[in-house]
């Protein structure tokens, strides 16, 4: 049996994000219906929203990780993006849906929007469970949006504060008494 050593407050609820995932994969099942679409998991924090939302998409889905870092330990993001692990796939003449955990400053989404886009894919979507608009630095629209929150550092559910807190259910507040 695993310990409760911490209960965060919670922002967004289990049923409250597994609602919102119901829609979002209706919306782009509609959005590509009878297309094949190459989904980009961007690791390591959107692993859970990924696995969650695909399941909700009716369609032929290819899956490719990711992995870019811009935090490093820090709850400030750094400035700079480092690509870390690429994918595999050639995304050139393909539907192209990018998932993301979280929209902050923009500046992740936005390098690797920059870095997919001279691979020709016939178009790319941008999904993200959140988004953060009093961070926004560049400026990036979002196709298929989970929630906008406020400022506050959030954890859960596939985020985390210096590697902890991935797995919680549910998107929870980073406290200074957590
Ligand atoms: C987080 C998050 C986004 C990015 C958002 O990743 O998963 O990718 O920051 O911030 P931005 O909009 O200010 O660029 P992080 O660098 O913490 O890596 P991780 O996903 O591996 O935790």
């Amino acid at each position: 049996m695993k310990m409760e050593l911490f209960s965060p407050e919670a922002l967004i609820t289990e049923d409250e994000i597994a609602h919102r995932i119901e829609e979002l994969g209706y919306s782009i099942t509609k959005d590509f219906e009878g297309q094949e679409l190459v989904v980009i998991c961007v690791l390591k924090g959107a692993f859970i929203f990924c696995s969650d939302l695909i399941k909700k998409i009716n369609l032929p889905i290819k899956l490719e990780f990711i992995s870019l870092s811009s935090y490093g330990d820090s709850t400030q993001s750094s400035g700079s993006v480092r690509l870390d692990m690429d994918i595999t796939a050639n995304i050139e003449g393909k539907n192209v849906l990018i998932v993301e955990d979280i929209v902050d400053t923009g500046l992740t989404i936005k390098t690797l929007m920059d870095i997919m886009k001279v691979r020709k894919p016939k178009n790319v979507k941008l999904a993200s469970l959140l988004y953060k608009p009093s961070k926004m630095k560049h400026s990036v629209k979002i196709d298929y949006l989970g929630f906008e929150i406020e400022d506050k550092f959030v954890i859960g559910y596939g985020l985390d504060y210096a590697g902890r807190y991935r797995e919680l259910p549910y998107i929870g507040i980073l406290n200074a008494g957590n």
